[in-house]
């Protein structure tokens, strides 16, 4: 009677593992996020697209460029979307509103809000204005990934940041340490020295950047440096909070460049260390997908182990008793 008993719980058992495998084995629940790739590649067009695909920029200047004649700028940056949209995605009601980078040229922030992505492919292809033609450059899935980028992924950090000292609110100044250590420092070395990019035509830090353009960071930290190994943040899970800790952090590294430290040391990151799934949790919808999808996982696993366990004393049980 007890072996029939017994026997009861081996396909329950069996029933169980083959569940968590297949939660386990299930790609698309665990790897949800990977629908989002378009978010972060429509990003590294609109930064810059052809250092994006590897490809040249075209001769001469963008043809819209000629109806305005404030920025002074010419050549290849007349043909990269930021710098006639803007790195707060604003425009000429962001931080282009003057300065140098005036051009009086609009945001796409308020599109993104109101406009279907097909709506904003036809401003690409030029079907709304012959002269905002990228269809000669772009492929459709170019074109499609900055759609979807613009549609979804742009984030209006201006709460966040006092537009007189520009200064982060809200920040969390450990965790944007903790996050910039783990993730940064390698490349840019623990000041934020340790890697000298352009900036406004002179050689520019972590700081000096985060100080005087903390769009471009959080864009940058947000979705990596197009043509470099940069990690993206967006890709590491990190919350659009996350970011602006960094940025918060950022604030606080020594703003000009002094004779470099010795080299940093890194610490090393655990190898095991939970790489959240992705979740970019740019929107309610996104966050609770990964969520769930972490749980999933999670649970899958857990499941797992218990059945194993489970699996194992009912053996030795089987074992026991059937000898006597
Ligand atoms: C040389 C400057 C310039 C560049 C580069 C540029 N744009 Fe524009 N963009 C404009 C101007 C000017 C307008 C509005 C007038 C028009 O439609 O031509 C506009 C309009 C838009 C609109 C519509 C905004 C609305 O309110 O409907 C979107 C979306 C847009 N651009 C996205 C992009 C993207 C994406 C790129 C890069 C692939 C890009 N732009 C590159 C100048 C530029
Ligand atoms: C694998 C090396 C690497 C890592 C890791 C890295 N970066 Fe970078 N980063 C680069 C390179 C390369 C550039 C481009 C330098 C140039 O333009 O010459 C860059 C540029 C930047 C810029 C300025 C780009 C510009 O022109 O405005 C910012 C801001 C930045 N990184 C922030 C970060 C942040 C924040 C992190 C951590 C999430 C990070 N980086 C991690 C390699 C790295």
């Amino acid at each position: 009677m007890k072996r029939i008993d017994l026997a009861w719980f081996f396909p329950i058992y069996v029933i169980l593992l083959a569940g968590s495998f297949w939660t386990i084995a299930q790609p698309s629940l665990v790897l949800a996020q990977n629908a989002d790739d378009e978010i972060p590649r429509g990003a590294a067009l609109f930064d810059n697209w052809w250092a994006a695909l590897s490809k040249q920029p075209p001769k001469g200047d963008m043809p819209l460029w000629s109806r305005q004649s404030t920025n002074t700028r010419s050549g290849p940056d007349t043909w990269r979307c930021v710098t006639c949209h803007g790195w707060d995605y604003q425009g000429k009601d962001g931080a282009y509103r003057a300065g140098s980078n005036y051009t009086g040229f609009p945001g796409i922030y308020q599109a993104g809000q109101s406009k279907k992505p097909e709506e904003i492919i036809r401003q690409l292809d030029g079907s709304r204005d012959p002269s905002h033609d990228f269809s000669p450059y772009l492929s459709k899935a170019d074109l499609n990934a900055l759609a979807k980028f613009i549609t979804t992924g742009l984030i209006d950090d201006n709460k966040f940041i006092d537009l007189t000292t520009l200064k982060t609110l809200n920040g969390n100044s450990e965790n944007g340490q903790k996050l910039y250590e783990e993730q940064c420092a390698s490349c840019h070395g623990m000041d934020g020295a340790g890697l000298k990019f352009r900036f406004e035509g002179m050689d520019a830090t972590l700081g000096t950047l985060a100080n005087q353009d903390p769009w471009r960071f959080l864009h940058k930290s947000r979705f990596g440096t197009p043509g470099t190994e940069m990690v993206i943040g967006y890709n590491l899970g990190w919350t659009p909070q996350d970011g602006r800790d960094v940025l918060k952090y950022a604030q606080s590294l020594p703003a000009s460049q002094k004779a470099s430290p010795p080299a940093p040391v890194m610490p090393e990151r655990p190898a095991t260390s939970p790489q959240q799934p992705g979740g970019p949790a740019t929107s309610f919808f996104t966050s609770l997908l990964t969520a769930l999808s972490v749980m999933a996982a999670g649970l899958g696993f857990n499941i797992l182990v218990a059945a194993a366990l489970v699996g194992i004393i009912l053996l030795l049980v089987w074992v026991i008793r059937s000898r006597k």
